[in-house]
């Protein structure tokens, strides 16, 4: 049999680049030989993912300072007797390198020298923004910030040192990246998703998983990566975590699916499950969604893992099994290939069971079998599980903390610069006030070091926080910082107002506390009391203020905006983003952001850009606070000569250009974006959607000429029918204040 796993390297709008992963017949060979001697029992372990922490000595108790100890009696049950074939987590808090190197060796000892068939285990993590459970680890912007550079090579890149640094720590595999659209802002995995739309997700999903995976996933700095939340987990009706979804086909196929779709051309190994439900059918049930549209309909060829307890979740929690057992059952035969338990192995032990009573056929069982040592094959633990020694030199590189800066800098978004208040001169005086400003994990938010990310003392300390990153530039006898209030209570906001007496300038840093999933759930999107009282008070000052945003998601702040002469939008900069974010205020650096995502003004009727015409429709839709694409600049820039053609008929491929000027007296990184609008359809179509990026340079006074490529399916939509289709009729072509109408027949 000859299979091949063709991946399509797209690296530009323009250029086009062919790759391809060949699954050999010497894999499958081999995989059919293993399967072929294969127990039942060594079947339905290579099925079983279990969490560091049921095999640890602290269990889940760790202290979060101290190392973790394999309970090696523990171990050895799950792996020889239970012949468990996939681990992850990081046992409660972030390990050292060498720690990694100690588990891993341990756990492929056991698995490589005392189990009858010598099979690796593929570990896995949640490598978020950077190889966020091994201490000092570079970390990133996380996802929602690194969408708003436009920067696809930033990433990609980030991705490669991610995958460096797991590897450097003996794992070959990360649950990241999160494909889901960031459309509802109260949900709390808002910050892991690249934004609110479609097309820019399916980008950067698509950059992210070539950085894990490189050419060859088996590369000493490569790996696997997992697409997740397949499918819908983004949108909960309510805007808490892991609440049903509601969804119509046409949505799941317009908006949702493509950067899954995205994720598998560019050869995603592996695919995590969405925890909830969607129209009432829990996805880890769902035939349709896991087998027929993901693996049949896209060719997914990899695995498809469970999230945590999710199996088990079909009887605790959503009652589609009125047993564990039948859980199991559904869950296999839905298309789940392995399940994260996590605490224990009854999901090996209950699957063996259906398998003997033919409740499951062996079939299925071999197939998801057959695809996780598929992936074990590629990812090259075969020929090598155990870490590469080697690697260390080059984890935590200053050179890595540097492009880390460089991504947060672009990542950062200015949204208001009255009076061009912004950049600030070196000589003031500041007065730095709010909560966000003098610890590390505001920065990073959830999955850094520990899955809330709150644990400050885990976090390296020679990293800069705001405050300390400004007393470096503008020195420390010119940064006061009085903190006033925490993120929801009042600490001594009078303090604060004396100070601010003394300065020119106050530098407010508010935001969020850090969270992940379920935590961080929030009943009220609007930025907490304390916070915009300190603001309120300082107003009264007369002085300027700067505002800081450090969160996850876009909190309200329409009561304070108009009280701020600037406003700089952090949100989650990663390790360096305090001196990124100086960077930016001092004018070290030009910012060059744009936002990912619509910023609501009001706490409700807010609604995406590209929304539908009856929601700009006289007065209904609520104006939001700065749109999708918003972002200012220390330059300014102007368009002219939109040009189409090659636009007559639908079969065409549409040629774009438009000239882009910096009119101002700064240089500047320009992020030019396309949209389209198709005007009649079957029907109702977005006011708007974005089709093409790019990002330039530009000196004072220079002029570049930018060219798009708009593909017929780019045109495409779901009709009334349901079918992908592409109506003739009139189109307009948009980058920025410029409008192209043509008509195509
Ligand atoms: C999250 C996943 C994550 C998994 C393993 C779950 O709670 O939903 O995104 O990969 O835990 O840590």
């Amino acid at each position: 049999m000859k299979l091949r796993y063709t991946v399509i390297l797209l690296l530009s709008v323009c250029t086009q680049l062919y790759s391809q992963y060949i699954i050999s017949d010497e894999f499958e060979n081999k995989i059919d030989s293993l399967i072929a001697i294969m127990t039942l029992e060594e079947k339905v372990g290579q099925m079983t993912q279990v969490s560091l922490e049921a095999i640890t000595e602290e269990g889940r108790n760790r202290i979060v300072t101290e190392p973790i100890h394999l309970d090696l009696a523990k171990t050895r049950e799950l792996i020889l007797k239970y012949k468990v074939g996939s681990i992850l987590n990081t046992g409660e808090a972030a390990n050292s390198i060498d720690k990694w190197h100690e588990v891993i060796t341990q756990l492929q000892d056991i698995a490589l020298e005392e189990s009858r068939l010598k099979i690796p285990i593929i570990y896995g993590i949640d490598a978020i923004h950077g190889a966020n459970y091994t201490l000092n680890a570079t970390l990133f912007p996380q996802s929602i910030s690194l969408a708003a550079s436009r920067n696809k090579e930033l990433v990609r890149k980030s991705a490669e040192i991610t995958a460096l640094e797991m590897k450097a720590s003996g794992i070959p595999w990360n649950f990241n990246p999160v494909l889901g659209l960031g459309r509802e802002p109260y949900w709390p995995r808002f910050w892991e998703t690249f934004g609110e739309d479609s097309y820019l997700a399916s980008q950067f999903g698509y950059e992210y998983v070539l950085g894990i995976q490189g050419n060859d996933p088996s590369a000493r700095t490569s790996g696997a990566a997992c697409i997740k939340h397949y499918i819908g987990y983004s949108i909960p009706n309510n805007g808490q975590d892991r609440t049903p979804a509601w969804i119509p086909e046409r949505k799941l196929r317009d908006l949702l699916l493509p950067p899954f779709a995205k994720g598998v051309e560019a050869g995603a190994l592996t695919v995590m499950v969405n925890s909830s439900e969607i129209n009432g059918i829990p996805v880890h049930s769902d035939y349709n969604l896991l087998t027929k549209v993901l693996k049949d309909e896209l060719g997914f060829k990899g695995f498809v893992v469970s999230d945590w307890l999710d199996v088990k979740r079909l009887h605790t929690r959503d009652g589609i099994a009125s047993t564990p057992k039948e859980a199991v059952k559904i869950a296999v035969m839905a298309g789940i290939d392995m399940s994260m338990v996590p605490l224990d192995v009854s999901f090996a032990v209950l699957l063996k069971e259906l398998a003997e009573e033919g409740e499951v056929p062996i079939s299925r069982i071999d197939d998801a079998v057959r695809r996780i040592l598929r992936v074990k094959y590629i990812v090259g633990l075969f020929d090598n599980p155990y870490p590469d020694k080697s690697l260390i030199q080059e984890f935590s590189s200053e050179e890595s903390a540097q492009f880390s800066r460089k991504a947060a800098q672009e990542s950062i978004v200015l949204l208001k610069n009255e009076e061009s208040i912004l950049p600030l001169k070196n000589n003031l005086k500041i007065l730095l006030t709010g909560p966000t400003a003098n610890k590390l994990m505001y920065l990073n938010g959830g999955w850094s070091y520990v899955w809330q990310g709150n644990k400050e003392e885990l976090y390296p300390q020679e990293k800069n926080t705001l405050y300390e990153a400004l007393q470096l530039q503008y020195g420390n006898d010119n940064v006061e910082y009085v903190e006033g209030v925490t993120t929801n209570s009042i600490i001594d906001i009078d303090e604060a107002v004396k100070a601010a007496e003394k300065a020119d300038v106050i530098i407010a840093s508010l935001g969020e506390e850090p969270y992940c999933e379920t935590p961080g759930n929030i009943k009220d999107l609007t930025l907490d009391e304390a916070q915009l009282k300190l603001i309120d008070e300082l107003s009264k000052t007369g002085k300027p203020i700067v505002l800081v945003l450090y969160q996850g998601r876009p909190r309200l702040i329409s009561k304070i905006v108009d009280k701020v002469d600037a406003v700089v939008l952090g949100m989650l900069p990663g390790l360096e983003g305090a001196d990124a974010t100086v960077d930016i205020i001092s004018g070290k650096v030009n910012p060059s952001a744009k936002l990912p995502f619509t910023y609501p003004k009001y706490p409700a009727g807010n609604t995406t850009y590209d929304h539908k015409p009856i929601e700009a429709y006289e007065d209904v839709w609520s104006f939001p606070q700065w749109n999708f694409g918003y972002g200012l600049s220390y330059t300014s820039y102007s368009y002219e000569n939109l040009e189409v053609s090659n636009a007559d008929s639908i079969n065409d491929t549409i040629k774009v250009s438009v000239e882009v000027s910096n009119t101002g007296d700064r240089e500047g990184k320009e992020i030019v974006e396309l949209y389209i609008r198709d005007v009649y359809g079957s029907v109702s179509r977005p006011v708007k959607q974005l089709k093409g990026f790019q990002k330039i340079d530009l000196k004072p006074g220079e002029k570049k000429t930018v060219n798009f490529i708009l593909t017929p399916d780019q045109l495409s939509f779901h009709n009334r029918e349901n079918i992908k289709t592409i109506e003739p009729g009139e189109f307009w072509i948009m980058i920025e204040n410029l409008t192209q109408k043509i008509i195509l027949n």
